[in-house]
This record gives C-alpha cells, sequence and structure tokens, in this order.
C-alpha cells in the first residue's frame, strides 16, 4: 500500500511540543499515526500517548499501534471532546496536546468523494456517523446558504453565481457525483485544478463543521493542559491559522479592556505563553519531498497557570 500519509514538521512539532518525557500527551489529530510513531520514539517507557481521529481507517491503523505498544491508545472521537474522553480516561492534566488539521494523504486519494479528480459519489465526510454529507449539502441547500459556505470557506468572490448555478442545476436531477459537480465549477468559475480544490475544501469545511471543531478542540486542549505543558498546532488553511492565532493571542493577553481604558477593569488573566511568536514554516527541502507540506503553518503555546 501507499504511505498512508507523510507526517508534516515532524521534527519540528515534536521538539517543540515534548517538555517531558515522561509525560502524557495528546495526538488529536492521528491519521496514519506519523507523529505519534515520532513522539514514542523518544518519549520513555512510562510515557503515555491518547490519540484521537474521527476515521474509521485511522481506529484500525491505531488498533496496530495499541496491540504492540502499551504506551499508546486510541478514541474514536472529535478532538472537540478531548476534554469528556480525559476525565473518562481519567489521566490527569497532560504534558501537551498536538493538532495536525484537515486530512492525510489518505483521505484525499482514496476516501469517497473528498476529489475533484476521481468520480465518485459526493460524499467529504471525515466521519461517517455525520448525518449530513457534501451529496445533501450540494441538494439541499438553499442558493443562499451555498453561497455563504463558498464565499466563507473559499473566499470566492463568484460565489453567488455557483451557487445559483448549482441550483439551477438541481432541475434536472440531484447532483450525485464529484465530477458532475466539477463540471459546473468549472462552467462558473474555470476548471483551474486551484479554483476546483478551494471549493471542494470549502465545501469539506462545511459538512465536518472542521472551524467549529477547532474552536472548541483548542478550549479542550488549554484546559486539559498542565502548567508548563504546551499546545502545538498545524494549521493549512488560512482560516484554520487565523483561529490558532486569535485564540493563541487572546489566551496570552493581560488586559483586553478597549483600546485607551485607563485604568483596566477587565481581570483578564493570562493563561497561554506564545512560544512561536511567528509560525514555522516547513523548509524548502521538506516542501520538495512533501507538496503537501507547502501550506504549513505550525504554532505553539505554552499554559502558564
Ligand atoms: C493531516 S491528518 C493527520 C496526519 C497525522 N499527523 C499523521 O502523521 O499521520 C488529519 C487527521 O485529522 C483527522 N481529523 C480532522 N478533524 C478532526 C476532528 N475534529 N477530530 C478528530 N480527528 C479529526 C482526520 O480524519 C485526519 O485523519
Amino acid at each position: 500500500m501507499a504511505v498512508y500519509h507523510e507526517p508534516v514538521l515532524l521534527k519540528e512539532s515534536i521538539d517543540f511540543l515534548v517538555t517531558d518525557v515522561s509525560g502524557t500527551y495528546v495526538d488529536a489529530t492521528f491519521g496514519g499515526g506519523g507523529h505519534t510513531r515520532g513522539l514514542l520514539s523518544i518519549l520513555n517507557a512510562d510515557a503515555r500517548i491518547i490519540g484521537f481521529d474521527v476515521d474509521e481507517n485511522s481506529s484500525r491503523i491505531a488498533e496496530g499501534f495499541s496491540s504492540s505498544d502499551r504506551r499508546f491508545s486510541f478514541v474514536h472521537r472529535n478532538f472537540s471532546g478531548i476534554s469528556e474522553s480525559l476525565a473518562e480516561m481519567e489521566t490527569g492534566p497532560v504534558s501537551g496536546v498536538l493538532f495536525d488539521l484537515g486530512v492525510s494523504s489518505f483521505q484525499i486519494d482514496h476516501e469517497e468523494g473528498f476529489s475533484y479528480r476521481r468520480d465518485e459519489k459526493l460524499d467529504m465526510r471525515l466521519d461517517k456517523r455525520l448525518e449530513i454529507s457534501a451529496y445533501e449539502v450540494v441538494n439541499s441547500y438553499t442558493a443562499d446558504q451555498l453561497a455563504d459556505v463558498f464565499w466563507k470557506y473559499g473566499e470566492e468572490s463568484r460565489s453567488r453565481a455557483l451557487a445559483r448555478a448549482i441550483v439551477k442545476e438541481r432541475e434536472h436531477g440531484r447532483i450525485e457525483t464529484t465530477f458532475r459537480l466539477g463540471e459546473i465549477i468549472g462552467r462558473i468559475l474555470g476548471k483551474s485544478p486551484k479554483i476546483l480544490s478551494r471549493i471542494f475544501q470549502a465545501l469539506r469545511i462545511e459538512v465536518n463543521k472542521e472551524l467549529d471543531s477547532l474552536t472548541a478542540g483548542l478550549d479542550a486542549a488549554i484546559e486539559v493542559t498542565a502548567r508548563g505543558g504546551r499546545v502545538a498546532v498545524i494549521s493549512y488553511h488560512s482560516l484554520e491559522d487565523r483561529i490558532v492565532k486569535e485564540k493563541f493571542r487572546y489566551e496570552a493577553a493581560t488586559c483586553v479592556c478597549p483600546p485607551r481604558t485607563i485604568v483596566c477593569t477587565c481581570g483578564k488573566i493570562a493563561r497561554l505563553k506564545q512560544i512561536t511568536r511567528k509560525p514555522i514554516l516547513p523548509s524548502l527541502e521538506e516542501i520538495q519531498i512533501n507538496k503537501r507540506a507547502r501550506s504549513a503553518k505550525l504554532r505553539v503555546s505554552e499554559k502558564i497557570v
């Protein structure tokens, strides 16, 4: 089988994340286990890693890890539920949480309806337990709702024209496949791979509620991390990066009173210290070897309370 996923910023993320080689760590986006494998290789025998992923294929790969290394256990759950799962497992506060957001190479190349390059039924659910897939979004959202998705998540200036074309096309029958959707996008916006992947990605973000999960996941990660522990996030999309950047900045601020307030009255307490003021980017060598690394940005913060 082809490599499931080549981990991005592997050394950099592990170097920043690990402050205690006997600590407990969360890999919030286990995927093919590339980052977990890297962590296991440097952590002590009494360390612990809890992996999370919503994808059943990751769950299967994780079984192999947990049966061969008792330091590892897996939870088939959205990372927005990290706090609840760790409470059930009675792990206590952890030394670090790593997020490597988005989708794995395997999901793009082999799972259903993610790519405009293969003709398949529209789906795009990372978690097959979700009720609404890309098929429902494309075939039942109103033109306004669709335009909102393309505008907000795809930053597409002709979002309304595309949404209207999709709704019109539905008069001739349901839009079942990736190729049929790609053909409509191509007619309205042009057929370039860049445009197609941006619109497909916007639909994927909507189907999986990726930005809402990220906001909830970051809150949960900050909550479960012990003082001195770290939260590290690798993002691939400007909207994801903005959420991470703003969250880290807010949590590091000691005052959020309106500008020009003379005496602080907000009582804000900083919970984090930013370890990376500017995001860490992959080297040119890494991008040459793994083109999926090209948009990656790593940000890291440390819990200080
Ligand atoms: C880029 S891949 C991670 C790859 C992994 N670091 C590796 O080296 O193999 C992202 C993974 O996060 C998972 N994922 C995305 N959103 C999630 C969420 N809200 N909760 C849990 N897993 C999620 C996806 O299913 C995917 O397997």
